[in-house]
Order: C-alpha cells, then structure tokens, then sequence
C-alpha cells in the first residue's frame, strides 16, 4: 500500500502565503479606494487650538468634550499624584499596583453614580474585552447594536460566545435575538451615546427588554458620561436607570474626562469576579496612580462646575441652527458628536482637506470605522471652543459644501 509522502520544505515554503505581499495588496486596495490613514503629529495645542504640520488650526476632532485635560487642576494633580507615588505602578493590580489613589478613584465614581464597586483599567478597551471575556463563555450569547464601539465586539470575540448584532435601536430586533438564544447565559451591550453618530441607544426599553429575557444589561458610556444627564452623570442618568436595571456600566476617561483609563461599575460580584478572573485586567500594569489623582480631579470639576456642561449645551444648539440655515446635512445628535454624512471616502477627504486649508481639523470617518457609503465628517464641539468659533465653522462649511469641486469629489 503506497503511504503518502510528507511535503519536502521547499514546496511547503513555495506555497505559503507571505505577509509582506499580503500587507502591501491591502495597502494598494486602501490607496485604490481612499481609505489610507495617517497619523499627524500635533506639535502644540492650546485648547482647541492646535499646530499640526506647521500650520495653526482649530480642532473640530478632540473628545476632550469638557476642555478638562489641560485644566490647571487636573494638571496639578497628575503631576502631585506623580511625585507622591511615582509615575508608574510598578505591578498589576493584583501583584503591588492598586494604590490609594485608585482606591480612591474607584470609590468616588462608585458614590457618584450610585454602584456598590468600582474597578479600575487602564483603558476603556481593556475594560471591554475584561467584562466579556471573563463574564461570558462559549454557549452563551451576546447581543449588541450593529454601531457599538469596536472594543464591545472585540470583547465578545474574546470570550467564544455567541455574537449577535440587532440593527441600530431596533429593540424589537433585539428581542428577537435574545429569545432564539434560551441556553447559557446572556449579555445585552449597546454604547450609551454612540461615537460615530452621536445619537442615544435605547436605554429604557433595552433595560426592561434585558430584565424580561434574563440578559445582564451593560452600558458603554465614554461619550456621555460628564457630558449629559443629571450631574453630567451620563445617557443612564438621562434614561433614568439605576445600577438595578444597569448592572454593569463603563465608564472610559478619555472623553470628558480629559485623562486615561476607564472605570467600570457593578455589583461586588460581578466587579469580584471581573477583577479576580479577566485576563485583561491581571496581566496588565496597573494604571499610572498620578493618572488616577488627575482622574478624581476631573470628577470634581465635573460634579462641581457644571457651567461646562451647560456651555457646551449652547454650542450645539449654536452649531445645529446655523448648519440647518446653511442645509448641511445634520444627523439627529444632540451631544457634542455632530457627524455631516457625506457618503463617499473621496467627497469626505476632499471637503475634510478644504477645511484644513481653511484652518479648521475635523475628522474625515471612514470605513470600517463607519459602515460602506456613510463616511463623514464627525465634528466635535467642546466647552473649550467660543461662540465665534463655531460660527466660523459653519461659515467655512457651508462655502465648501456647496462649492461644485467639492460636491463631485
Ligand atoms: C464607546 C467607546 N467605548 C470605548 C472606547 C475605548 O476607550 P479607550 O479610548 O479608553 O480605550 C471608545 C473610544 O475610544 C468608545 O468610543
């Protein structure tokens, strides 16, 4: 009987697909259909003020929505926090990393939103991929709006569950999703405020809709939290939720918190359990502790200035009106994410680089960030713009979109 042969090395090596060539045909494919990111080096920024390439410019682009992360405050914090403790952790949490700052931290946001337990990460990112994959495994489900934030996808790929996306909002959708999945346990996720659009999720009716079906519900509030809602305490607060109906709520520090890192809330057994399991959490340096100090004075700052919040209120009804006068095409936001959706890669990079010439910095979003033919500018407005400001935007946009070159881009 003739046995088969074991592949010499050389055909094997001959029919190996080679990285280089891969990495190079996708950058090709990224030219072909304008899709290249870049990174640009911010050399200064002064508030929303900016020096990139040389060239003085106004941010339409920073998730600083409350202008806090170069407040003198917090700044002074980070650093007294630095020089008492030291600029790194030195450890993971679990090994000599958690100190009395994060405690602190933990304890403050927990009193502030009303949860039992705070856990602390050092980034919203991880916070996501912690919560699923030591919450979930494979049999269970986990259901999500079909615009949530990548980490929530990343973090159910993490764990094997079962993935499941409902179209956006479509609560009814959702429904349907949980109640063909019966076996193992099951997680509902959507993002409070979502990043793209701006828009709010669903949170009253997805929290009964997870109370009927026995899903633990868990909200993603990086765009919402500081910004809307009752003591700038988030889309849950606008929603009207508690921490029964919310059982697990992130909280990421990057937004209006103007720092790093995310704070993620819950009951003492799900936060014990996170803590004590998710890889993402023991495998990882703990956050900078002059970071945690910058963090509580940000929350000072949010709980007690709320003309911040109220500022940035003003601007974007400012920004909505005179965008309507000039028939920009305005999504349905009323938070500091103001998308003008453009359709086309090559429309979107082409008015995104007239308005850089003009002096303004406004993101041009694109696939797969956004879905296929929804690629648009995603302006955000902030407490630290002026009235004068907003103003010269809309000015600047409405020349450039109506502007022929621009509109057949
Ligand atoms: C909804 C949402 N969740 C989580 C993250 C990630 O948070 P971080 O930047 O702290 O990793 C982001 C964006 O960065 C986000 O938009």
């Amino acid at each position: 009987m003739a046995t088969a042969r074991a592949p010499a090395p050389l055909d094997r090596a001959m029919s190996r697909q080679r990285l280089t060539d891969r990495v190079l045909a996708a950058r090709s494919a990224r030219v072909a259909s304008d899709s290249v990111r870049t990174r640009r080096v911010v050399q200064a920024r002064e508030g929303m003020r900016v020096k990139v390439d040389g060239q003085d410019l106004l941010n339409f682009c920073s998730n600083d929505y409350l202008g806090l992360s170069q407040n003198l405050e917090v700044i002074a914090a980070l650093q007294e926090g630095a020089a008492w403790h030291g600029v790194g952790s030195s450890a993971s949490a679990l090994v000599s990393g958690h100190g009395s700052e994060h405690a602190a931290l933990e304890n403050e946001c927990a009193e502030w939103m009303g949860y039992p337990r705070g856990l602390l990460f050092g980034s919203g990112y991880l916070a996501n991929l912690a919560v699923m994959q030591s919450l979930l495994e494979p049999g269970d489900v986990c259901v999500q709006d079909k615009l949530n934030h990548a980490c929530l996808l990343d973090g159910a790929r993490l764990s094997f569950c079962e993935l499941k996306r409902y179209p956006h909002r479509d609560v009814e959708a959702a429904m349907r999703q949980l109640a063909s999945h019966k076996d193992g346990a099951a997680m509902l996720a959507t993002d409070g405020v979502f990043s793209m659009d701006g828009d709010l999720a669903p949170l009253r009716d997805l929290a009964l809709l997870a109370r009927a079906e026995d899903a633990t519900f868990y909200v993603d509030d990086a765009h919402g939290i500081g910004v809307i809602g009752p003591d700038g305490r988030g889309s849950t607060a606008v929603a009207n939720l508690n921490a029964r109906e919310v059982p697990l709520l992130v909280l990421p520090f990057g937004k209006a918190f103007g720092g790093q890192g995310a704070m993620l809330l819950g009951s003492e057994a799900l936060i014990g359990h996170i803590a004590e399991t998710a890889r993402p959490y023991l495998f990882t340096t703990a956050p900078a502790p002059g970071m945690a100090a910058a963090m509580r004075a940000s929350l000072r700052l949010i709980r007690g200035e709320p003309w911040r919040r109220a500022k940035v209120a003003s601007l974007i009804a400012r920004f909505r009106r005179g965008a309507l006068r000039a028939g920009l095409p305005l999504a349905e936001s009323y938070t500091p994410i103001q998308p003008l959706v453009l359709g086309d890669n090559a429309r979107t990079l082409a008015v995104a680089r007239r308005l850089e010439a003009q002096g303004f910095l406004v993101g041009a979003i694109r696939p797969p960030t956004v879905p296929e033919g929804q690629s648009r500018l995603r302006i955000t407005i902030t407490a630290a713009h002026s009235e004068h400001e907003i103003d010269a935007l809309v000015s600047a946009l409405t020349i450039i979109c109506s502007n022929p070159q621009t509109a057949e881009a």
